[in-house]
């Protein structure tokens, strides 16, 4: 498993090992879609992060900083895309796991229940909100507050930027689903939704 410590370390950025084998989420997700998405599209993120901030400001700074740095700044809108887009992937592989997902532990499940009344309701409203997504980008169940909420982000945007906590994220670019599900990003979704989000995970992060 990947460490905290791997999300926060400085250049130059490393990309993080998978949590599973490459074939671990299949058939939901693929090993071809993981070969492209994390060993061509994630990888090419922190190679290129790492060529933009050589020699910069940025250099020493861990990958959260570079963020939080950089975000709304257009001068900075490459450092800031390939930066969070590191950030986003990692979070992303983590926020999955084989085995059917399982259920929310009890600390998450009674905040899912105060803020969407259930579960199925929560996983409605991250579907809807991926559907809603228009183009690229990424839906989050984050902490705002004390109250959970779903938030849908462009590209590479991050909710971290805003004041929320997230929790756990799902890729909603094409690269994420189109080798498996073409343009059916709703199956993708559901699928995801229904067998692999890493429950566990998303409670660790409420802490
Ligand atoms: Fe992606």
């Amino acid at each position: 498993m990947m460490s905290n410590d791997k999300m926060k370390s400085a250049s130059p950025h490393v990309l993080p090992p998978l949590p599973y084998a490459d074939n671990a989420l299949d058939p939901i997700i693929s090993a071809k879609t993981i070969g492209f998405h994390y060993g061509k599209h994630h990888k090419g993120y922190v190679d290129n992060l790492n060529k933009l901030v050589a020699e910069t400001e940025f250099a020493n700074l861990p990958l959260e900083k570079i963020i939080t740095k950089t975000a709304g700044k257009t001068d900075k809108t490459a450092i800031f895309n390939n930066a969070a887009q590191t950030w986003n992937h990692t979070f992303y592989w983590r926020s999955l796991r084989p085995k059917n997902g399982g259920e929310p532990p009890a600390v998450l499940k009674q905040k899912i229940d105060v803020s969407f009344g259930a579960l199925d309701a929560c996983k409605k409203e991250l579907a809807t909100a991926a559907m809603a997504q228009f183009g690229s980008g990424w839906v989050w169940l984050v902490l705002d507050g004390d109250k959970l909420k779903v938030v849908k982000t462009g590209n590479a945007d991050v909710p971290m930027t805003t004041g929320m906590k997230p929790l756990l994220t799902i890729d909603v670019w094409e690269h994420a689903y189109y080798l498996d599900y073409q343009n059916r990003r709703a199956d993708y979704v559901n699928a995801v939704l229904d067998n692999l989000i890493n429950w566990d995970f998303a409670a660790e992060n409420l802490g």
